[in-house]
């Protein structure tokens, strides 16, 4: 390269049009997932206190939104059940109800919007009265196997109703392979796998457990079964299991203080990996627009950017909509 001043770096930042020409990245409108919160029941649009902005939704109220999910082009919705307290149990039976809110809403959906992707989280906690993604012992730790059979199940009723994509949030062992198979013996071979490779046992999922009303006691956490934040050679780790255990997609959660790993995987691995902008991501940016600390189109363009200049194929966001809307220039 030539050193200054036969090279001056600000000329291609001088014009938008060049500034355009030389950008490296692209955010389109099917990069982005957006992910509902559920409700029973008709007629219902419950505001999430955690999460200015973003509602609970019933089905009815629900399709409202698909059909500007459709004229957005975004690719895939991702759906989390809030439940009622009573249908909380120590064993989370309700995640294997084929009737329940979660089968239900992705049959109806499948045959209203066809086009539109559908991802169902495989994971116990919005279903169990201690908040765990799994199974527990009688002194209170999330057992392994037995957890992957449950899961493997509620996977299996997920693809029979219609999901497109099956996306695993629970981080036990082996539970790739055994969805894998399960889906094989099921003739579901189109059913993609999006594995929560890399999540981490996060302070920023609160506002998310307030959403989906977990259980999970402020005392209790996660560690033993999802990762160390200081880890980043454990991550290379799950991701070379997973992809031996059959996933399509390699998600890492959170979002923008994980960069590191999305690079990482990115340059090790020849698959897609995704980005889960997750609730406390969208809390602090909300808040800080809220008090007017930041302009919130700079501020959330410029952090889904950021995603994909690190190497993300797709980001799950709670702004995906909102994102959408700026792409395509329909607001301002
Ligand atoms: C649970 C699950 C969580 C999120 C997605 N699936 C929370 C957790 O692990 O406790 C978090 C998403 C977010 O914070 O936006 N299986």
């Amino acid at each position: 390269m030539q050193a200054y001043p036969l090279y001056r770096p600000r000329r291609s930042r001088r014009w938008k049009w060049s500034r355009e020409l030389f950008s490296e990245s692209k955010l389109r409108t099917n990069d982005l997932i957006q992910p509902f919160f559920l409700l029973d029941g008709k007629n219902k649009e419950v505001n999430i206190e955690k999460m200015p902005g973003i509602q609970r939704y019933s089905i009815d109220r629900l399709f409202y939104k698909l059909e500007e999910i459709e004229e957005l082009k975004i690719p895939l919705i991702a759906i989390f059940p809030c439940l009622e307290d009573h249908l909380k149990t120590n064993n989370g039976e309700e995640a294997l109800n084929e009737d329940g809110l979660i089968c239900s809403t992705i049959r109806e959906i499948k045959k209203r919007f066809p086009g539109i992707g559908v991802m169902a989280d495989v994971a116990l906690d919005p279903y169990t009265n201690h908040g765990q993604d799994g199974l527990i012992d009688e002194a209170g730790n999330v057992i392994n196997d037995e957890t992957v059979r449950v899961l493997c199940k509620q996977a299996q009723i997920q693809a029979e109703a219609g999901a497109d994509v099956i996306a695993p949030s629970d981080m036990m062992d082996g539970r790739i392979l055994a969805i894998r198979k399960t889906l094989e013996d099921l003739k579901k071979t189109d059913t993609l796998i999006m594995s929560y490779t890399a999540k981490y046992a996060s302070a920023f999922y609160g506002p998310f457990r307030d959403a989906v009303s977990s259980k999970l006691e402020k005392t209790a956490s996660k560690e033993t079964y999802q990762m160390d934040p200081r880890n980043t050679d454990e991550a290379m780790r799950e991701a070379t299991l997973d992809i031996f255990e059959g996933a399509d997609m390699l998600l890492v959660k959170p979002g923008l203080p994980y960069l590191d790993i999305v690079y990482r995987l990115n340059a090790s691995f020849d698959m897609p990996i995704f980005s889960y902008q997750v609730s406390g991501e969208y809390a602090m940016l909300k808040t800080a627009v809220m008090q007017s600390m930041l302009n919130e189109k700079d501020a959330v363009l410029e952090s889904l950017i950021c995603f994909k200049r690190a190497g993300s194929s797709g980001i799950i966001s709670y702004f995906s909509m909102q994102a959408a809307r700026w792409i395509l220039d329909l607001e301002k």
